[in-house]
């Protein structure tokens, strides 16, 4: 199988480690093992004593239990443990996209979401585009609905979505869940930054609302634990599931028995430490929109509905790829151009998930000045 470049990860692996100041990341703040041990007296003394051996392909039976817990009518046997988030969608769409179909993906969105449909002989995909209305981020359902073909299989869907923020509420969830029943096509909802809900409404998982759909989580990114790499898909749909299973025996086989431990300590916390990280993401939006309402001449700023990042414009004339050069280069400022996301306009994605955000803020605003921006 040939597969174009994953962009973003490679304008990452060039500065994620090297720029001092990332100001577009889309993980939440970190933590360190013995601060999730805590969270469980005694539990550092199993963790030590654990067996470095194989674990199950399906996931810990205890953590896909656990995980079944955060939906409202999942029971361990609709979930399976995946490496991160991103072995989910690399394998989902490469069991379930053959010769000859047809997918719509939410766009902009995660390459994985659409690349491999790119991969496949004779197998196209639709892009289904976020607008801009000077303010936030639309999407229309009717355009969705004249998207559809008589082949089509897939809808994928990111919400909240990466880089625009953009959050789907529950009632168009469940529209979704009602043209995806209707047309017999699969929603393949990835939800890793599900949780961080900032209009007070908790949004449903897409593997509740209808059994065509099949929801991805992760430890990344709401959790913050993304060394981790422990993601999870889920669905009604055991059919689907298999076929996944039967590909991971291809790629990692099973995931980490030390990982699996420390994310079910995590997830008997979850309420916890989404409360922590989205207490980080509003605190750091305040001063982001502060920052924004100064140099209304520079950006215009687009709010998300949940979820750690959010996609702004750039109103100076010049491509936003060359800011961004500048910024990461003259100032160690890491920032996202929207080229990245092969999508047009001057576009820039922020993240507000780490602590040090008001630090990386001061530098961005230091790289205006010196810069002569303003
Ligand atoms: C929307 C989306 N899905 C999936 C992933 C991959 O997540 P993981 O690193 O946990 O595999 C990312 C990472 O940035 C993402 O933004």
């Amino acid at each position: 199988m040939k597969i174009n470049d994953f962009k973003l990860e490679v304008y990452f692996g060039q500065y994620e480690f090297t720029a001092p100041y990332l100001l577009t990341q889309s993980d939440c703040e970190s933590m360190e093992i013995k601060e999730l041990l805590a969270m469980e007296p005694g539990s550092e003394k199993e963790f030590l004593n654990m067996r470095l051996g194989y674990t199950e392909t399906w996931g810990d039976p205890e953590l896909r239990a656990i995980i079944a817990g955060l939906y409202e009518n999942m029971v361990a046997e609709d979930v399976m443990v995946m490496h991160g988030a991103q072995e989910g969608i690399f394998g989902f769409m490469n069991v379930m996209l053959d010769e000859g179909d047809h997918m719509i993906v939410m766009y902009p969105n995660y390459q994985s979401a659409y690349e491999v449909a790119n991969s496949v002989p004779n197998c196209e995909f639709s892009k289904w585009y976020l607008k801009d209305d000077g303010e936030k981020w639309n999407l229309d359902f009717d355009e969705l609905e004249a998207l559809i073909r008589p082949n089509t299989k897939i809808i994928a869907i990111n919400t909240p979505n990466n880089p625009t923020g953009y959050t789907f509420t529950n009632e168009e969830l469940k529209s979704l869940g009602e043209i995806a029943e209707k047309h017999d096509i699969y929603i393949f909802s990835d939800e890793v930054y599900k949780g961080l809900e900032m209009d007070g409404e908790n949004r449903r998982w897409m593997a509740d609302v209808s059994d065509k759909g099949i929801s991805v989580g992760v430890m990344s990114k709401a959790y913050g634990l993304a060394g981790l790499r422990v993601g999870w898909m889920v669905s009604k749909d055991h059919d689907v599931l298999q076929k996944n299973v039967r590909f991971k025996h291809y790629m990692s086989i099973c995931d980490a028995g030390p990982s699996e431990f420390l994310t079910k300590i995590a997830l008997r916390h979850s309420d916890e430490l989404l409360k922590r990280n989205l207490e980080i993401i509003e605190k750091n939006i305040t001063l982001a929109n502060e920052f924004f309402d100064k140099y209304p001449k520079i950006f215009s700023r687009r709010s998300a509905l949940a979820g750690p990042i959010a996609f702004h414009k750039l109103l100076l004339d010049m491509p936003v790829d060359k800011f961004c050069d500048e910024a990461v280069t003259k100032k160690g400022v890491l920032l996202l151009p929207a080229s990245i996301y092969d999508f047009e306009g001057n576009y820039f994605r922020m993240g507000y998930g780490r602590a040090n955000v008001p630090e990386s803020l001061a530098k961005f605003e230091e790289f205006l000045i010196e810069n002569g921006y303003v």
